[in-house]
């Protein structure tokens, strides 16, 4: 029997109790499949981080590198400094195992309700390629006290070995934070989404960025979308600029195949896809290293206002679980798991209460195990 080691990191949150319901549903799968998972548990988050100072160590890093996937719930607490735990943590995960790419469906399942009057599962149904390690996410930058008029702009990330000066000359109290691009960080991320468009029979990729105004570092994405678009000339491409796509994906979703989108851009707009999906409890995301190790998360937070009330959704989390199977090879067992979800969907005799019901986090998770002993 197959055997898979992945890394199992609850989180903060409802992240324990959505990833405890996801760990169900692929336990039942691989009985049913034929395949094992070695849950190897992690405590990384908030109470690890308060008890002992540690966010996540080297040596756990390397641990997990060793293993088949990363199964992660959320991180973020009200008692922790915004960013502490996310960036520690979450991002320090992105970057150290190279997840370049954040795979983000943007699919309206049958029985859901859609905010969007008169739009169906039909008219919404696209990916978001958000690049995962560039931008606005590198780190670079620094709060400068007032009094301290010579500063210079810190680099945090070892890969970009560039040491800016910047003299200010005035007692003002300032911060910055910079976005990097690079050409092989661009080039591999909008590939990937023309690649994957092909895979999908798609015939477009949209573009986004804010070239009108970042103009340095979006026009230099623009180009590279341009060079790499003509390896794929039957895959027509267009630019949006993010502020526009916002508004399209409410007024005309149906528009939408493969959407490539530097890395905050790609964070806001995909909250927004998950709304018109029916909510962030039912939206998935994989952090990908095509040649690596990836990790698999929903794209929603910690909620922390619903944490251990067992109310949350788990769906999202479930559905990446079942990205997961897929990527390490268990596609039979991902499609078994989506054709239950909306199964249950469909039926709408379960459902949290964020999807207009009155089930519990468990509930549902075990509706969904229920289902899969039965198909
Ligand atoms: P959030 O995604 O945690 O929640 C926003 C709201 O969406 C919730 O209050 C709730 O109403 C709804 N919601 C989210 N997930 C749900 C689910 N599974 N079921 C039902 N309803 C759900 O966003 P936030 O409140 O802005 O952030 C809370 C914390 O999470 C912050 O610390 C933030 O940094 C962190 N965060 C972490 C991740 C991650 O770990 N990947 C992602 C986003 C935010
Ligand atoms: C997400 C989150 C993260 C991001 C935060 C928590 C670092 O919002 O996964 O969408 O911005 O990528
Ligand atoms: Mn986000």
């Amino acid at each position: 029997m197959t055997t898979y080691k992945i890394a199992l990191i609850p989180g903060d949150g409802i992240g324990p109790e959505v990833v405890h319901e996801g760990r169900k549903v692929i336990d039942t799968v691989g009985e049913i499949d034929g395949f094992e998972v070695k849950w190897e548990e992690y405590p990384m988050g908030a109470d690890h981080y308060l008890e002992t100072d540690e966010l996540i160590a080297e040596d756990t890093l390397e641990e997990i590198s060793s293993m088949d996937s990363i199964y992660l719930g959320a991180l973020g607490d009200p008692r922790v400094k915004p960013g502490i735990l996310e960036n520690g943590i979450l991002l320090t995960m992105r970057f150290y195992f190279d997840q370049y790419i954040n795979l983000r469906p943007i699919k309206l399942l049958e029985g859901v309700w859609c905010p969007l009057k008169d739009k169906t599962p039909e008219d919404i149904n696209f990916v978001v390629v958000r690049e995962n390690t560039e931008d606005f996410y590198v780190g670079i930058g620094n709060r400068v006290d007032p009094g301290k008029s010579q500063n210079h702009l810190e680099v945090l990330r070892e890969q970009y070995k560039v040491k800016f000066d910047l003299d200010i000359e005035n007692d003002d109290e300032i911060a910055y934070q910079m976005g990097v691009m690079s050409r092989k960080g661009a080039e591999r991320v909008i590939k990937y989404a023309f690649e994957l468009a092909k895979e999908r029979g798609d015939t477009k990729v949209t573009a986004v960025d804010k070239a009108n105004v970042l103009s340095h570092i979006y026009n230099f994405w623009r180009e590279i979308v341009e060079e790499t678009s003509r390896g794929y000339p039957e895959i027509e491409h267009e630019f949006s600029l993010v502020d526009a796509i916002t508004m399209w994906f409410v007024k005309n979703p149906e528009w939408f195949q493969v959407v490539v989108a530097p890395n905050m851009f790609g964070d806001i707009i995909t909250d927004l896809g998950a709304m018109i999906q029916g909510g962030l409890g039912l939206a998935p995301g994989g952090n990908i290293n095509p040649d690596g190790i990836s990790m698999f998360e929903p794209i929603h937070g910690s909620a922390p206002k619903y944490k251990g009330m067992n109310k949350a959704n788990p769906i999202a989390t479930i559905w990446a679980g079942a990205m997961m199977l897929d990527d390490i090879g268990e596609k039979e067992s991902a499609r078994k798991i989506m054709k239950v979800i909306e199964e249950i969907l469909k039926e709408g005799r379960v459902r949290t209460m964020d999807i207009g019901g009155k089930n519990t986090c468990s509930e549902m998770g075990d509706a969904i195990v229920e289902r899969l002993k039965t198909e």
